[in-house]
């Protein structure tokens, strides 16, 4: 029989031990996941997060967000379980340094994989796949199989040129491109004009530019070449595999880029990226994970996911995309880009483009 010592010993040991277990839990827990806040589509990631686990045995817990990432991860302050971010657009990335919820990572790996004009001067982050702006043109009505951006501007396409709003994150950063290439004036010339050759006002999504083309209500559109991609693979049904046919994709670069950029032209991207989170609890996992979205065979299957472009060079492309011809990314720094942004903007307002 126990004596009442020996009983509350007893307690006092199965007390302690909860208080370890307590200590340690979080402590093996910390070595074995990563949290993951993504605004990208889960079954684009998925099966990369399955093949990181199975090679690392980290445990990925993935927060999907459509919108408002950013706002989360800043709300959550210093408690924030989050450890990477991805996101979509330049615009996107660049918000989270401004709301300070990134901190700078250095490696090597990553350094060694993604161009350095792909990635954040300061470390904050870096582009896992690229999104070409195109432009598409009738396969039935024009013959030109190499354009520049500017092109778009020349009398010759008057009342038959589509594109989507030009606040869209997509024109905004082409423009911005542009300010950065040719100065302000310069590209607000080209605005004017491109204006003037708009078949209908600026509208819609990237696909409707495909469909205006095969509608005959245009010729010629900016769009982001994986829209070509899904509308070609039948993704998004029969109709829009017409609209993809179509088209002719034209990787276009900028006029005169060598003599006003001193760093060559050629054509703008875009890019899905992601960050380390500034209070990461995970830091080195986070890091892990991102060295992994580097490498090449990661690079290549998310990609392909959404016929994208990898972000690391030399990684096979997906034969649709292949199929659109070799792409020269333009050289200019997406951080110099990503700091046009706003003037860009501010220049559609001002002259009215989308109205
Ligand atoms: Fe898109």
């Amino acid at each position: 029989m126990r004596s009442p010592v020996s009983r509350a010993f007893v307690a006092l040991l199965v007390m302690v031990a909860a208080c370890v277990a307590q200590i340690i839990a979080p402590a093996v827990a910390r070595a074995a996941e990563v949290n993951l806040y993504s605004t990208r589509e889960p079954g684009l990631l998925q099966p990369l997060l399955d093949s990181f686990t199975a090679k690392t045995g980290i445990k990925v817990n993935t927060v999907f967000l459509n919108t408002g990432l950013a706002e989360r991860v800043a709300a959550e302050g210093a408690s924030s379980p989050a450890d990477v971010l991805m996101v979509v657009d330049i615009g996107n990335l660049v918000e989270l340094v401004k709301r300070g919820v990134t901190q700078p990572i250095r490696s090597a790996t990553l350094d060694e994989a993604i161009p350095a004009s792909l990635r954040d001067p300061d470390g904050n982050w870096v582009a896992l796949s690229l999104r070409a702006r195109a432009i598409f043109v009738s396969k039935e009505r024009v013959s030109d199989t190499a354009m520049t951006y500017e092109d778009l501007a020349d009398p010759r396409w008057r009342g038959k040129v589509c594109t989507r709003g030009g606040q869209h994150p997509y024109n905004t950063a082409l423009f911005a491109a542009m300010i950065a290439k040719h100065g302000e004036p310069a590209t607000a010339e080209y605005l004017k004009a491109l204006k003037a050759n708009l078949a209908r006002r600026p509208a819609g999504g990237d696909r409707d530019v495909a469909r205006d083309i095969f509608a005959g209500i245009c010729d010629a559109g900016l769009s982001n070449t994986y829209y070509a991609g899904l509308m070609l693979s039948g993704a998004g049904g029969p109709e829009q595999k017409r609209w993809g046919e179509a088209v002719r994709v034209i990787l276009p670069t900028f006029k005169n880029g060598k003599a006003t950029g001193a760093q060559g032209t050629g054509t703008h991207v875009n890019v899905s990226g992601a960050a380390v989170a500034r209070h990461a609890p995970h830091r080195a996992e986070a890091l892990r994970l991102l060295e992994f979205l580097a490498t090449p065979e990661a690079q290549r299957i998310y990609a392909e996911a959404n016929f994208e472009y990898p972000a690391r060079a030399g990684v096979a492309l997906q034969p649709i995309v292949a199929g659109f011809g070799t792409l020269e990314i333009d050289p200019t720094p997406l951080a110099t880009i990503a700091a046009k942004r706003e003037e860009a903007s501010l220049l559609v307002d001002r002259l009215g483009f989308d109205r």
